[in-house]
């Protein structure tokens, strides 16, 4: 049988899946953990015969990522998109070159499980697992991303030591669903292991809790042995008891006899209904997350325990109401990222606690919600989620990307179509975190959707289901097979006119958007500003988490794998080292850069996006309007008990203060008024911006007390400055000096060279893939260089030849006691629009060192992504760029009125007569008094107009404060 080759073959004698997780590590009483070292061979094809060498391979591990397992067969990791990496048709993989993975090894079954069941649970394998014990086959199975449990007795009995084969064949015919855009990886990936139940056990429990305290427990109770006993009762005298907390839930009576008289329970041994009510009792949200443990126990006829069983629930109610998702009722805003399981040296096994460590990281940057694209993630994940409190999209593992129109709609594929969405309902359907189920990704819409979803909605009517192809084309249509309408980087306009030219019939919540590749995010804010505004709009999904960057070692090219850690540091790998992309391991084709486009670099390093969607999705929220300064709970559900605020006043003039903040008690929703502190409303001088940092009162899971949460920000009235108070042009001017220009317009001044006008940036991925690189790059942009035309008292002038027309450029200079001034003018030539910036470069003849600016910081921003405070901010130089995996622009910070560049030389005092976007270098200041959004165009909405550099005059002025010199 080559069941790798048939798409109907889905597994074989794999056991039911339910909510009950049996294999997991206790002294070895029920379980064997046979995690660690296999032996191993890596065959170049499933039929291959056995190989001379065996090696050793750490389970779970995926040999892609371990060169020493690959032998004769190498087997790098290989990245494509949305393509197959091979040109076999569906449903037949490659046949020559199918590299499978073989692990063997002897376990010995614990003699004292006598007169039970021998289960073996394998986490995962890509793609196909097939299963042998002593050489005889066992059974099989498909879907990557779930585990399958078979019962081995017959060839593992007690007391036995036999022979564990697991063949990992990585290309079958179910590889064409998982056409997901990733690295392929092969191997076993989650943890493997034996386990044995009772005889009489309990199977599955099934509980449904509802925001109004009724809560439902189904239990079946399942039988190893299968003779004796009446079918679909309990043995005389046996019982189940069921319990929340010490409360007993009742028995179900009517359910009972309802189910005494269905044909269905004869495939199990019994099944049993119970049901309690507790109104009043604390329910489950992602911002209050509370669990309450059911236990179930199975006692024999003596009352002796025999199986216990503890699920945890959170009484919640998921819903759509016409267009609104509504949890508890309330509608909710769903603040979103989506999750792969990955791992720059292990390529696809995690760690529960790395799991851990990224939940811990989107609360900390104000996430509530992941979709686990494109799969059900690891168990230990919804754990997680139901005790931190997120919303989860839980997603089937399907995506045929490469052949989405042909297999949506083929009834070869739906065995697979459905097993992978059944079985992961059966695995996940106690998690109270799991809101909506997802059909998948990717995979156009056809029959097998539709059936599933079907599937779904009888199975469990509680949640409701989503799937992006079934709205993609009609985003009035896919009623069958999605409850919401979750488009993929819609743009702004289209969500807007979607939901304000006819009233919203379901909620919008885009299941990806804002595509995070390189230095990208542009317009996060707008979105929520839309999002936050209008009916029908709940939020979104970012795409993605993390950067897929994999560790490589240069001098050979080959995966780091395991050996790699802790060889980098802050996003940056060690010196011998680099982030890996497509194509970076000869893997062809392969869609090059495309796969790091996460808020996080490879090793979880936040990238400043991270920081941008902590203050919009700040709890709490900060206005001043019409002289009235308001704050606002952005809670769906909470108080800010858990919270402390702290005022800071920062004003352009060099004033910093700060008092306590007083948080009022305000309900989730409410706004109140505040006063301005009396201390801070007069103080400072020039441009002041109110802070209210906001910190955690108590320590979370997430954060220490006194971490900080967040920092909304207003401007108040500028104040007047007094005389004399600082570089700024305007004041009064005081005698003035000649600036003394050479004639070739270099400046006289000792030290300080003459800024050049510069249009050009480093493509952004953004920039490269929307082809507005290669715009600028035709337009001539990149290679102009400014040349001096005239030379007249103080004043220069110069011209940048572009395809388009000469750029003029006048600087006029001034010089008086409070310094030097310039005034800048940049007239475009008609045509010569949209450019990545308008400014001049000031090089330094010493390195910089540090930078203080009064501006919006401290971390990175652009023109469309500068949700920060305003105030003084303050970093060494080389704190200020990002190391973005792929080389491009970087580093910049927005309006920024007062500069500080310290070099070794001294120190360098710059104001500016407007905000302007600044990025300082080692080696040159850029001052641009436009700078162009970042949009992401990589994958979805380019800039938007109000964020890109018009063509036309720009004017602006800079001045440089005496006694300090630039060098
Ligand atoms: C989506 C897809 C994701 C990813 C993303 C681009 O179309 O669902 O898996 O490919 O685009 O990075
Ligand atoms: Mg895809």
């Amino acid at each position: 049988m080559r069941e790798w080759a048939e798409p109907e073959h889905v597994g074989r004698r794999r056991e039911p899946v339910g909510t009950l997780r049996r294999a997991v590590p206790d002294d070895g009483a029920t379980c064997l953990d046979l995690d660690g070292d296999w032996e191993f061979q890596l065959r170049p094809h499933p039929e291959a015969a056995e190989l001379p060498a065996w090696r050793t391979a750490q389970v779970p591990g995926c040999w892609t990522t371990e060169p020493s397992l690959w032998g004769e067969v190498a087997d790098p990791p290989w990245y494509t998109n949305d393509r197959m990496p091979w040109p076999d048709l569906p449903p037949t993989p490659p046949t020559a070159h199918n590299p499978t993975g073989v692990h063997r090894r002897d376990v010995t079954v614990p003699a004292d499980w006598s007169g039970r069941r021998v289960l073996l649970h394998v986490g995962a394998a890509e793609s196909l697992l097939l299963v042998r014990v002593d050489g005889q086959p066992v059974g099989s199975s498909t879907d990557s991303h779930l585990a399958a449990e078979f019962d081995i007795t017959p060839w593992a009995p007690p007391g036995s030591t036999v022979r564990v084969e697991l063949t990992v064949v990585k290309w079958s015919a179910a590889t064409f669903v998982e056409d997901q855009d990733q690295w392929w990886h092969g191997g076993i990936t989650r943890s493997v292991r034996l386990f044995t139940r009772p005889v009489l056990h309990l199977s599955d429990v099934r509980t449904v809790a509802d925001a109004g305290g009724r809560l439902s427990v189904d239990v079946r109770v399942g039988c190893d042995a299968g003779e004796g006993a009446q079918r679909g009762y309990l043995p005389a005298g046996w019982r189940v008891d069921v319990r929340l907390g010490r409360t007993a839930l009742a028995f179900d009576a009517e359910a009972h006899a309802r189910d005494l008289a269905d044909e269905r329970l004869s495939l199990y041994r019994g099944r049993v209904r119970f049901g309690g009510w507790f109104p009043g009792i604390a329910t489950w949200t992602a911002e209050t997350p509370v669990l309450h443990d059911v236990t179930v126990d199975l006692r024999d006829a003596d009352g002796a325990l025999v199986d216990s069983q503890v699920q945890r629930v959170g009484f919640r109610t998921v819903e759509v109401v016409g267009p609104d998702l509504l949890v508890n009722g309330r509608r909710i805003f769903v603040r979103g990222v989506n999750r792969h399981d990955r791992d720059p040296l292990t390529g696809r096994v995690v760690t529960t606690e790395q799991v851990r460590q990224e939940l811990l990281t989107f609360k900390r940057f104000g996430f509530n919600a992941v979709r686990t694209s494109h799969y059900p993630n690891d168990p230990s994940f919804y754990d997680l989620t139901d005790e931190l409190g997120f919303y989860v999209v839980d997603e089937a593992n399907i995506e045929s990307h490469a052949w989405a129109h042909e297999l949506c709609d083929d009834p070869a594929y739906l065995p697979a179509f459905t097993q992978r969405v059944a079985r992961m309902v059966r695995r996940d359907r106690n998690h109270p975190s799991v809101i909506i189920w997802s059909l998948g990704n990717e995979s156009d819409y056809g029959a097998n959707h539709d059936a599933v979803a079907a599937w779904v909605r009888r199975d469990d009517p509680t949640r409701p289901v989503q799937y992006e192809g079934a709205i993609k084309d009609d985003w009035n249509s896919g009623f069958a097979a999605s409850d919401i309408v979750c488009p993929m980087y819609a743009s702004l306009d289209q969500v807007v006119e979607h939901v304000t030219r006819n009233p919203p019939i379901r909620p919008v919540i885009q299941c990806e958007y804002s595509h995070a590749m390189g230095n990208s995010n542009g317009s996060l804010s707008d979105y929520w500003a839309a999002i936050e505004s209008l009916p029908g709009l709940q939020g979104g999904f970012i795409w993605e988490f993390a950067d897929h960057g994999l560790l490589q070692r240069t001098a050979d090219g080959l995966p780091a794998g395991r050996a790699g850690t802790g060889r980098f540091t802050d996003g940056v790998p060690d010196e011998g080292f680099r982030w890996a992309h497509g194509g970076d391991f000869g893997d062809t084709p392969h869609d090059g850069a495309f796969c790091l486009d996460g808020v996080v670099l490879p090793d979880g390093t936040p990238k400043p996006v991270m920081f941008e969607h902590r203050e919009l999705a700040s709890p709490v929220r900060l206005s001043f309007t019409d002289g009235v300064l308001r704050v606002r709970n952005a809670y769906d559900f909470s108080g800010w008990g858990h919270l402390r605020g702290r005022w800071v006043l920062e004003a352009s003039d060099g004033t910093s203060c700060s008092v306590p903040a007083r948080l009022p008690d305000l309900g989730p929703g409410c706004t109140a008024t505040v006063e301005v502190p009396a201390e801070l409303a007069e103080a400072g001088a020039g441009e002041r911006w109110l802070q209210l940092v906001v910190t955690q009162a108590e320590g979370t899971a997430w954060n220490p007390a006194g971490a900080e949460v967040s920092r909304p920000c207003v401007r108040l009235p500028d104040r007047a400055r007094d005389e004399g108070t600082g570089g700024e042009p305007g004041g009064e001017p005081g005698a003035e000096f000649p600036v003394v220009l050479t004639g070739d317009g270099a400046l006289d001044l000792p030290g300080l060279v003459r800024p050049e006008l510069t249009l050009w940036r480093d493509p952004t991925d953004n920039d490269d893939i929307a082809g507005d690189a290669d715009r600028w790059v035709a337009a001539g942009l990149r290679d102009a260089h400014p040349v001096v035309v005239r030379v007249e008292g103080s004043t220069v002038v110069s011209v940048l030849g572009t395809s388009a027309g000469q750029v003029r450029h006048t600087q006029r200079f001034r010089r008086d006691a409070r310094g030097l001034h310039c005034e800048e003018t940049v007239e475009l030539p008609e045509g010569l629009d949209d450019l990545p910036r308008i400014g001049v470069r000031v090089p330094l003849t010493a390195t910089a060192v540090n930078a203080t600016w009064f501006g919006t910081g401290p971390w990175e921003t652009y023109p469309d992504r500068c949700t920060a405070p305003v105030g003084w901010h303050d970093l060494p130089v080389r704190a200020l760029a990002v190391p973005y995996v792929r080389p491009q622009e970087n580093g910049a910070r927005t309006r920024v009125r007062e500069l500080r560049v310290r070099t070794s030389e001294g120190e360098s005092r710059f104001s500016f007569d407007r905000p302007v976007t600044v990025t300082v270098h080692e080696d040159a200041v850029v001052l641009d008094v436009r700078h162009r959004g970042l949009g992401t165009a990589s994958c979805g909405p380019n800039a938007l107009p109000q964020h890109r550099t018009g063509a036309g005059t720009h004017t602006w002025s800079w001045s440089l404060a005496p006694g300090v010199r630039v060098s």
